[in-house]
């Protein structure tokens, strides 16, 4: 893999960001949320969720290409998403780890919401040392109502860290 590069996200970044997420929410929720709202979850309505998030976005950045991004808000560690071209290659750790480090400047813990069936990414917070804290239901909103989607929240004791 070559370097990573982490740096905040810029304007510059939208796009790449937007298709990052969309790709990566078809390869982590395909099964495992109704089917009624794949249609929902288009590359225009990732577009219209990334500019706002924009000053809460890192990116990860490889030979000048964004191959994955993390964003937080207040003590959520609210998406992270790397490109199937970066899997298992420790991206999406170094980008956690950012995440993790930026949320322990204000808070003790942090959560992260996670759909139960996506057992990839749980295997991946689980092994970073976050723990299940039990089962809600994710409202999740679109123009035609909103769906409910099992969702997992976990945490992670973030005074252990030595950041
Ligand atoms: C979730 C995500 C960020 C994790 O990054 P990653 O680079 O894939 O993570 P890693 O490869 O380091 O770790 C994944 C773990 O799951 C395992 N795994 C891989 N495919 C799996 C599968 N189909 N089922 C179960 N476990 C699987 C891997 O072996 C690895 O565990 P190990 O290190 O103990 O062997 C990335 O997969 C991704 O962007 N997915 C799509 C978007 C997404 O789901 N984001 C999270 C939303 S909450």
């Amino acid at each position: 893999m070559p370097e990573i590069t982490l740096r905040a996200a810029n304007d510059a970044d939208i796009e790449a960001v937007a298709g990052v997420w969309h790709r990566g929410w078809a390869d982590g929720h395909a099964g495992h949320v109704p089917a009624g709202l794949h249609a929902h979850r288009t590359l225009e309505h990732f577009l219209g969720l990334v500019p706002s998030r924009i000053p809460i976005t890192t990116v990860a950045v490889a030979n000048g290409r964004v191959v994955g991004f993390v964003t937080m808000h207040d003590d959520e560690v609210e998406q992270v998403y790397v490109d199937a071209s970066a899997r298992g290659s420790g991206t999406a750790a170094i980008l956690l780890d950012r995440g993790e480090e930026i949320v322990a400047a204000t808070y003790d813990r942090a959560w992260l919401a996670v759909v139960a069936g996506n057992v990839r990414a749980r295997r991946f917070y689980e092994r970073r040392g976050w723990v299940d804290a039990g089962p809600f239901d994710y409202s999740a909103e679109t123009d035609a109502g909103t769906f409910t989607v099992p969702a997992l929240r976990y945490e992670k004791d973030l005074r252990t860290q030595t950041v």
